[in-house]
């Protein structure tokens, strides 16, 4: 490499050609694999469009998606972790007030979901906007199903009130498959691995001064939660969610009975608290 290339490409081109060098000799493929990966490759890029990343997709079965994240975010402890983006979220979903209920097609199982967006010390962050989106009763989220799923089904923008508090109304969330209709699903098969994604609600959760935070809540009865299909179930994001046969509560919120509650805290570090790679 010439001295006039960037110092941070020649350290990123000598790592990774050392270790590709290293792989191919552990691996000694024959000429027909070294073609069967150059015709993945190939078909991974044509797979993308505006709106489906083939590559990312790739990076997030790989594992690498999580690796790189948890590099660029190492909070304090206590904080709540961030997970994977995934590919499904919109800006500027629709603003609701607390209480409002993200479910426009009225399939799945009712549940509330209530909790406080704090920082690390428990101090009410107010005014925090949490964006929320999740798949419906049938594993696809809206933008998947254009004209089949009223417009921004199950998404949400919500904001903590003075005391950091937030609450929404929604369905209890289902496992569902990563988009598998491509190359990556194709390897994903051929590896003998499943595409599925335990059952999840996503969140971002921004306010000024504090490191966003992009993660999930989990539910803790999904039979996935060991085998994520990209990995980003952490311990810390698991939530408890209790069915509640109350008929008195479930008219407070206006359900019928039985419905799911969940309780669940945000814990916020601030932007100087959270440690990124540096470069
Ligand atoms: C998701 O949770 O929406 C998702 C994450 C990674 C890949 C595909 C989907
Ligand atoms: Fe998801």
């Amino acid at each position: 490499m010439s001295e006039e290339a960037s110092p941070r490409l020649r350290e990123v081109m000598s790592v990774l050609v050392r270790h590709l060098h290293a792989a191919i000799k552990e691996i000694e493929p024959t000429h027909e694999e070294w073609f069967a990966a150059v015709r993945f490759l190939t078909e991974t890029g044509q797979m993308c469009s505006d709106w489906r990343q083939e590559y990312i997709l790739l990076s997030d079965i790989l594992g690498v998606s999580m690796l790189v994240d948890a590099i660029n975010h190492r909070r304090p402890s206590g904080a709540t972790p961030n997970t994977i983006l995934g590919p499904f979220y919109v800006a500027n979903a629709p603003q609701y007030p607390n209480g409002g209920n993200i479910c426009l097609d009225g399939k799945g199982e009712p549940m509330v979901v209530e909790g406080r967006v704090t920082d690390i010390d428990g101090k009410p962050v107010p005014n925090a906007k949490l964006e929320v989106w999740q798949t419906n009763d049938d594993g696809f989220y809206d933008v998947q199903q254009k004209s089949i799923q009223p417009d921004s089904n199950l998404r949400g923008v919500f904001t903590s009130d003075s005391e950091g508090r937030y609450w929404f109304k929604s369905v209890k969330p289902r496992h569902y498959p990563i988009p598998s209709d491509g190359p990556v699903g194709k390897l994903l098969g051929a590896m003998g691995r499943h595409p599925n994604r335990a059952a999840h609600l996503h969140f971002i959760v921004t306010a000024p001064g504090f490191d966003p935070v992009i993660t999930h809540i989990f539910t803790p009865d999904c039979p996935y939660l060991p085998e994520d299909a990209v990995f980003g179930v952490k311990p810390e994001l698991i939530a408890e969610f209790q069915k509640l046969d109350d008929p008195e509560a479930a008219k407070r919120v206006g359900f019928s009975s039985p419905f799911w509650s969940v309780s669940w805290d945000f814990r916020l570090a601030s932007s100087s608290e959270t440690i990124s790679a540096t470069r």
